[in-house]
C-alpha cells in the first residue's frame, strides 16, 4: 500500500484526536502517505479529503472532539452513495481505510468492503463502551470521569438539602457508563438496561414500608434503561407515592467533550498504531481492541453483533455497599 486514509465517524469521543495522531504518525513511520476524510462517510461521498502530513497532527493529543469532524451519513446507506464514495477513493488513490468509530461505522465499513474491496481496520471510538472485542472503547474513561465529577458536585447540594437526585447518563442501549460512574460516584442505586431487579430495589428504597432512612440519595440512570429515562422514573415513583420528591439532572453531551484522560490517550495511541500495522499486513474487516491489556483483533461482525457482558461483580458491589 502506498496511500491510506483515516476518518472519524458516528458520535465523537474524547481521544479520537489522539487516535488520529497515532494513525498518521504510524503511517509516516512506515512511509505510507496518509489522507484524512472529513466528516466520516459524508466527506467520503462529497470528496472532502485532505492530505495529513505528520506535523498536521501536532498538538492535538490533548484535545477533545475530532479535527476530522464527524457525522452520521444517511447517504452512505444507499448504494449510490457508496458508489460515489468508492469513486472518490479511487480518484484519490486511497488503497485502505482506518475507521475510528462505533457499531454503525463498522457496519458501513464492512458493507463497503464487500461491495468494493477497499480494506478497512477499525479503532473503537465511542463513549458508550458497548463494543465486543475490547475491554474499553476510546473515550469511555474520559466520559465516566466527567460524569463522576458532575455526580460529586450534585452530591454536595443533595447533602445540603437532604434531597434525592436522579442523574441520567449517556450510553445509548448499554449501561457501562452508568455502572462505572455510579460506583465511582458512590451512588445508592444504579438503573441500567442489563439488570432486571434494579427497578424493584429503587421502588423499595423510596416508597412503601421499606423506605430507606437515608437523608439524601444519588441514583444513576442509564439513558437506555427501560423505564424511559430519569424524568419518567421520577414521575412513576410519584404515582406510587405522591409524597415522593426528587430532582433530575440529565448530564447529556457534556459527557462527550473535554480533554481525554491519560488512559484514553494511551489506549487511542496503542489502537491507532495497531490498526495501521494490521492494514499494512493485509488484514481487513477487523477492529483493534484491548483485551486484558493486550491488543487483539476482532472481526467487525463479532464487534457489531456479539454482546460484551457487563461485569456482574460490579453490579453486586452496589448492593453490598448500600445494605
Ligand atoms: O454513541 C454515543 C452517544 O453519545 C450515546 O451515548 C448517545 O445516546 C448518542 O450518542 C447521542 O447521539 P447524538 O449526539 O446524535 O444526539
Amino acid at each position: 500500500m502506498k496511500r491510506i486514509a483515516v476518518f472519524t465517524s458516528g458520535g465523537d469521543s474524547p481521544g479520537m484526536n489522539a487516535c488520529v495522531r497515532a494513525v498518521v504518525r504510524t503511517a509516516n513511520y512506515h512511509q505510507i502517505e496518509m489522507m484524512g476524510i472529513m466528516r466520516g462517510y459524508a466527506g467520503m461521498i462529497e470528496n472532502d479529503i485532505v492530505p495529513l502530513a505528520s506535523r498536521s497532527v501536532s498538538n492535538i493529543i490533548q484535545r477533545g472532539g475530532t479535527i476530522l469532524k464527524t457525522a452520521r451519513s444517511a447517504a452512505f446507506m444507499t448504494p449510490e452513495g457508496r458508489k460515489q464514495a468508492y469513486n472518490n477513493l479511487v480518484q484519490n488513490e486511497i488503497e485502505g481505510l482506518i475507521c475510528i468509530g462505533g457499531n454503525g461505522s463498522f457496519t458501513g465499513a464492512k458493507l463497503f468492503y464487500e461491495e468494493f474491496g477497499i480494506p478497512c481496520i477499525g479503532a473503537p471510538g465511542t463513549i458508550d463502551n458497548d463494543l465486543y472485542g475490547t475491554d474499553f472503547t476510546i473515550g469511555f474513561d474520559t466520559a465516566i470521569n466527567t460524569a463522576v465529577d458532575a455526580i460529586d458536585k450534585i452530591r454536595d447540594t443533595a447533602d445540603s438539602h437532604d434531597r434525592v437526585f436522579f442523574i441520567e447518563v449517556m450510553g445509548r442501549h448499554a449501561g457501562y457508563i452508568a455502572l462505572a460512574a455510579g460506583i465511582a460516584g458512590g451512588a445508592e442505586g444504579i438503573l441500567i438496561p442489563e439488570s432486571n431487579d434494579d427497578w424493584e430495589k429503587v421502588v423499595n428504597m423510596f416508597t412503601g414500608s421499606h423506605k430507606s432512612k437515608k437523608a439524601f440519595s444519588i441514583i444513576v440512570v442509564a439513558e437506555g434503561e427501560e423505564h424511559g429515562g430519569a424524568m419518567q422514573i421520577v414521575e412513576q415513583l410519584k404515582q406510587i407515592d405522591p409524597q415522593f420528591d426528587a430532582r433530575v439532572t440529565i448530564l447529556g453531551h457534556i459527557q462527550r467533550g473535554g480533554k481525554p484522560t491519560a488512559y484514553d490517550r494511551v489506549l487511542a495511541s496503542r489502537l491507532g498504531n495497531a490498526a495501521v500495522e494490521a492494514l499494512l499486513r493485509g488484514e481487513t474487516n477487523k477492529m483493534a481492541g484491548l483485551v486484558n491489556n493486550k491488543v487483539e483483533f476482532t472481526s467487525f461482525d463479532d464487534a457489531i453483533h456479539k454482546t460484551k457482558k457487563l461485569n456482574a461483580d460490579l453490579l453486586r458491589l452496589v448492593d453490598i455497599f448500600n445494605t
